[in-house]
């Protein structure tokens, strides 16, 4: 299979091809999806939250995108990696965003960045796609934005915030973005925003009418303890099958069962 690029992403939504996405922070669950076939593969900053433990995104540093991004890209994964520029990496000044932008495709490999913003960041999208980074745009429920938002809740279901998210969905698209994550916003107002951009929209609890959809990986495995949203479908529950894996280990070790001699050297 081809390597996925720019141009291949945007011909998906030309030809009417729904574009698949997930989340990946590491060399392994990366080998796993990309021979899967999964079209872009995000590395969040919702790193912080499933790997981590944080309660939001907000702690996770430079140093820790670059760090996943790089245990990422050394998959060689086929899919089109973007990396998130996670909070504060990018709304000081427009240099520290091309800088930190252009850290995540030096020092990351990523292919492209993520950014959280409509209107208010279309300059910061400008600025870096000027460099020739590509900028996937995220609008709606944005989690770096949780303590306006007061929490993780739906965003536009009132007409008037629903008409500013069709401005910031402009307002991306027009500064330069190549994609644009719509996340829990109303299934109508996502479908409004996909017929009216003509870059491709990856939902996430943004219903079936986007071009694309994406899903944290460690959500659909079964893997978050914590919370679990409306919208995540978990396609395999792996904490049980961990827990027996572990709990057979403990017990093996505890009885001498393991190791064998067919573990062991002369
Ligand atoms: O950080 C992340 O994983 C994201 C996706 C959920 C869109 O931004």
């Amino acid at each position: 299979m081809k390597k996925k690029t720019i141009p291949s992403i945007l011909a998906m939504k030309a030809d009417g091809d729904r574009i698949t996405a997930l989340t990946s922070y590491d060399y392994p669950l990366t080998r796993i999806m990309d021979s899967c076939g999964v079209d872009i593969i995000l590395v969040g900053d919702s790193v912080g939250v499933v790997v981590a433990g944080h309660e939001t995104t907000l702690p996770v540093t430079m140093e820790e995108m670059i760090y996943h991004t790089r245990a990422v890209l050394r998959a060689q994964p086929r899919a089109l990696v973007v990396a998130d520029l996670p909070f504060l990496s990018y709304q000081i000044s427009l240099d520290e965003a091309r800088r930190n932008a252009g850290r995540l495709v030096k020092e990351g490999g990523a292919e492209a960045v993520k950014l959280e913003g409509g209107v208010n960041c279309a300059g910061t999208i400008r600025a870096i796609t000027e460099m020739d980074i590509p900028v996937m745009g995220h609008i709606g429920l944005t989690p770096q934005s949780i303590h306006r938002m007061g929490g993780y809740k739906v965003q536009g279901r009132e007409e008037e915030q629903a008409e500013r998210l069709m401005d910031d969905a402009r307002a991306v698209e027009e500064a330069g973005a190549f994609a644009l994550v719509l996340e829990g916003i109303p299934r109508d107002l996502a479908r409004r925003i996909t017929a009216a951009a003509g870059i491709p929209t990856i939902g996430i609890g943004a219903g079936p009418h986007c071009d694309g959809q994406v899903l944290v990986i460690h959500d659909i495995l079964g893997l978050c303890e914590k919370y679990s949203p409306k919208f995540v479908k978990k396609y395999v529950d792996l904490r049980p099958i961990i827990t027996e894996a572990v709990t057979s280990y403990l017990d093996e070790v505890r009885s001498g069962e393991f190791p064998t001699k067919g573990h062991s050297f002369h």
